[in-house]
């Protein structure tokens, strides 16, 4: 088991990097969290609220691709660096995908200068399952999967992944790459399927259905994820790759369905809209080594896991109506006296 005083986090004003900070000041109050966030769209410090005061947290506002301030940070003597940040949304990324090498390689690249500078204990690289490819019916990706991405997001995370290999080859970084299925839970951006679904109908707008809805996805908790995240920077292998799943496979069609049924609304809310390009058919996760090797286990049910978020969706409208009107982006304002 790793010693662990201080912890640099980036990424950590959007929802899975929020989501693992509020899971450390809850289970390791004795760790030093420093947040690095750019604060893009998709960072939000309304995330991270109730924590601005606490002594063993600090947010800094700043880019990953900043060679200076990341390496000023790494240099503070930190036992590791767990990086979230991201451009995560594969939509975002067929638009346009400079951001996406510029965050997602060019960024990983800064990061991993600074943890070698400045001898961080461990690397730890949040990717995701989509470097793998799509699917067929049966079987399941596994470490040893070839990867195979399909879209310019995933591209970009496989790109990534290869430096983060390549680091720990050639100059012996001690660091660990996780890939995870889709997350669900409190906190997550309104414009990934089960918030943007839950949103719109609490709103009493339809979900926009792409293709035939037959598409499979692989759900977990977001509280598993950061959980298995959490056991990989105690005791994962440097040089290990991870996959993290909880095996609750869905058809979006069956995942739509479901969330109707949780808000009292029928399939009339259902709108069947064009396709995404390139769209990867199915994503399965067999978790199996970090079960084995770590002991982590998810804890959260499907069933329940979902009707907790959806209830949390209900309970937090100012939270998501601040967002689709862009009101959070005035958070930091308020909060720090400055504008972004
Ligand atoms: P998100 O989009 O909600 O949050 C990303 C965060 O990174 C935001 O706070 C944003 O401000 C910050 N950021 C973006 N560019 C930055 C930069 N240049 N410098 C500093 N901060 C920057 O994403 P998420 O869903 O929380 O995903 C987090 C990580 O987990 C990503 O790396 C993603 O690839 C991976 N992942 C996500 C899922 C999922 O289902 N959401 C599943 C597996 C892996
Ligand atoms: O698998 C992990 C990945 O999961 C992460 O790496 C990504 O960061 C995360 O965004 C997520 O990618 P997906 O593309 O799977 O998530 P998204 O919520 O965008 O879409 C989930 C499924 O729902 C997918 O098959 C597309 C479909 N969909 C999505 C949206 C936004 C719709 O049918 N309608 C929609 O409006």
């Amino acid at each position: 088991m790793r010693q662990i005083r201080r912890v640099l986090v980036t990424g950590g004003a959007g929802f899975i990097g929020a989501n693992f900070i509020r899971l450390l000041r809850r289970e390791r109050p004795g760790w030093q969290v420093v947040c690095l966030d750019a604060l893009t769209y998709a960072g939000n410090l309304g995330n991270l609220e109730g924590l601005e005061g606490e002594a063993e947290f600090r947010f800094v506002k700043g880019d990953i691709s900043d060679v200076e301030l990341v390496g000023r940070l790494a240099g503070e003597g930190v036992d590791a660096i767990v990086n979230f940040a991201a451009e995560s949304h594969v939509d975002r990324s067929i638009l346009g995908c400079g951001e996406f090498i510029r965050t997602n390689v060019g960024g990983t690249q800064v990061l991993l200068d600074a943890a070698r500078g400045g001898k961080a204990g461990l690397f730890v690289q949040i990717s995701t399952d989509e470097v793998y490819g799509s699917l067929g019916p049966e079987g399941a990706f596994t470490e040893a999967s070839p990867l195979a991405p399909n879209s310019p997001y995933s591209a970009s995370k496989a790109a990534a992944d290869l430096l983060v290999r390549a680091y720990h080859h050639t100059y012996g970084l001690p660091a660990v790459i996780t890939r995870c299925s889709n997350n669900y839970g409190p906190y997550q951006f309104p414009e990934k399927i089960i918030p943007l679904f839950v949103t719109n109908l609490l709103a009493g707008k339809k979900t926009p259905v792409y293709g035939d809805g037959l598409n499979v996805r692989d759900w977990i908790h977001v509280e598993d994820h950061c959980r298995a995240v959490l056991a990989v920077v105690e005791k994962g292998q440097a040089g290990a790759v991870y996959d993290i799943g909880a095996d609750q496979e869905r058809t979006n069609l069956e995942l739509t369905r479901l969330l109707l049924e949780l808000l009292g609304r029928d399939e009339s809310m259902v709108e069947y809209v064009p396709d995404r390009p390139g769209h990867d058919r199915r994503y399965a996760i067999n978790a199996s080594k970090i079960q084995r090797e770590l002991g982590w286990r998810p804890r959260v049910s499907f069933a329940e896991g979902l009707a907790a978020t959806v209830r949390w969706y209900q309970e937090h409208e100012a939270w998501w109506r601040a967002i689709k009107t862009g009101e959070y982006l005035r958070y930091y304002q308020r909060q720090y006296g400055k504008t972004l």
